[in-house]
């Protein structure tokens, strides 16, 4: 009799550690950006902008002190050129970044100069609420311009003087 009255006391306690369990397993963090095409070599993106699938990135965390890497994480791009990494615990020490480092386009894979990567923050107590990230997005240059791109570009610097 004793065993039946102790069972719900367990259901309980296995449910519980369950529900910790699950809750601990979740990610801190969810970063998602995405990698493109620079079809005009414009430096950001257009309406000619193409995004790469199967584009390889870093997720890395460096101290900021001694330029430890602290954590490394890679990542892939989907048929929408976005990719997503999830990890566990912050990095309130860390210079987090992500980086290029693949393209599956021969006619784009040209990194272009400085912007190789886009800076992430994950420190937990940086009192931002949410757990998703959305850095910059990361283009590789077209090794040709796309014909249009004249076209576009003078769209782009109208645009820009008026505002
Ligand atoms: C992009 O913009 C340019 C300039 O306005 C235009 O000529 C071209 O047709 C556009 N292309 C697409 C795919 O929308």
């Amino acid at each position: 009799m004793a065993s039946l009255r102790i069972l719900p006391a367990v259901t309980v306690a296995v449910l519980f550690y369950g529900v910790v369990a699950v809750a601990t397993n979740a990610p801190d963090f969810v970063i998602q950006g995405r990698v493109y095409c620079d079809t005009c070599r414009a430096g950001f993106q257009t309406n000619v902008t193409e995004y790469i699938k199967g584009a390889k990135v870093r997720l890395e965390c460096k101290h900021f002190g001694t330029g430890a890497v602290e954590r490394a994480i890679d990542g892939v791009t989907d048929e929408s050129g976005f990719y997503t990494i999830k990890l566990k615990g912050g990095h309130e020490e860390d210079i987090c970044e992500v980086i290029l480092i693949e393209s599956p386009r021969k006619d784009c894979a040209e990194v272009p100069a400085h912007s190789d990567r886009a800076s992430v923050l994950l420190a937990k107590d940086a009192g931002i609420s949410d757990d998703m990230r959305f850095p910059n997005p990361l283009g590789y240059f077209k090794d040709v311009p796309l014909p249009v791109c004249g076209a576009v570009l003078k769209e782009y610097l109208l645009d820009d003087q008026d505002e």
